[in-house]
């Protein structure tokens, strides 16, 4: 794996209480980035698990982060429109950034309604203008599929491979994906320039895949979350109890 850095795991009794936490500390990184650079670029993940901290955000207002800083980037896309069920930007849109009544040009959606190479190209151009080569994220949140996916990142799929592109349109088989998808996604050496990167991860269905990437042998082809090893930056596990069920001394 990438990076030296030992990963700290953070365990909580439920969603509610890990969403809660993960609500305080990206304040504080958020206020700590810009305070250090005037902005803050989070990717944000998709999936479920992360609605709950999205729309404790969106409670806790405007008055304690300042969002007029933070620019909106996601780690993957489904391919479908940005009103779509599945679309991630749209989760995030009605959970985070509708009710926070964000600037609309600091939301950096992926054009996932394109041709999967097009919205990947176009994606990639976006990051590079706006945050280097490699891009340099200052808080990439993840999450953790119960195959041991991230972002969309899946077992044996092409962009485990890719070393030298930060988005690619991956082409996935899996239950996972309703048979096969091509998703856009961030590249593992992206993910691991951020300054911070936290996985949210919750729920039984995870545990096995969880016990496998924190304490099973390297393996990131069937358990591509293995990748994450940030090279400067800090990683963290935020688990709920549940998800945790399977790690050595979960008693
Ligand atoms: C996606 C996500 C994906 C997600 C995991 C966990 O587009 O689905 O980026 O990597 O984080 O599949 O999803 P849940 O939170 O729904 O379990």
């Amino acid at each position: 794996m990438a990076g030296a850095m030992t990963a700290t795991v953070r365990r909580f009794d439920t969603l509610d209480a890990l969403s809660r936490a993960a609500a305080d500390e990206l304040g504080e990184l958020i206020r700590a980035a810009v305070a250090a650079r005037g902005t803050c670029s989070i990717a944000l993940s998709g999936g479920s698990t992360p609605e709950r901290l999205f729309r404790l955000l969106a409670q806790r207002g405007r008055r304690d982060v300042p969002w007029e800083h933070v620019d909106l980037w996601w780690g993957d896309e489904r391919p479908v429109p940005p009103d779509h069920a599945e679309s991630n930007y749209r989760m995030a849109r009605e959970a985070l950034i509708e009710p926070l009544g964000l600037d609309a040009a600091r939301v950096h959606r992926i054009a996932a309604e394109l041709e999967p190479e097009t919205a990947a190209r176009s994606y990639e151009t976006a990051l590079v203008t706006a945050l280097g080569s490699p891009p340099t994220f200052d808080i990439v949140l993840l999450g953790l599929g119960p195959d041991g996916h991230t972002a969309s990142l899946f077992p044996d799929s092409p962009a485990l491979d890719d070393t030298t592109r930060w988005v690619v349109a991956n082409p996935v088989t899996s239950p996972l994906v309703h048979g096969a998808s091509t998703r856009t996604t961030l590249t593992a050496p992206v993910i691991n320039a951020a300054r911070h990167v936290r996985f949210l991860v919750a729920g039984a269905d995870k545990a096995t895949a969880l016990a496998q990437v924190l304490e099973g042998s390297p393996d990131p082809r069937h358990y591509p979350a293995q990748l994450v090893a940030p090279r400067a930056g800090d990683l963290a596990w935020l688990i709920d109890d549940t998800a945790a069920a399977k790690l050595r001394g979960a008693a």
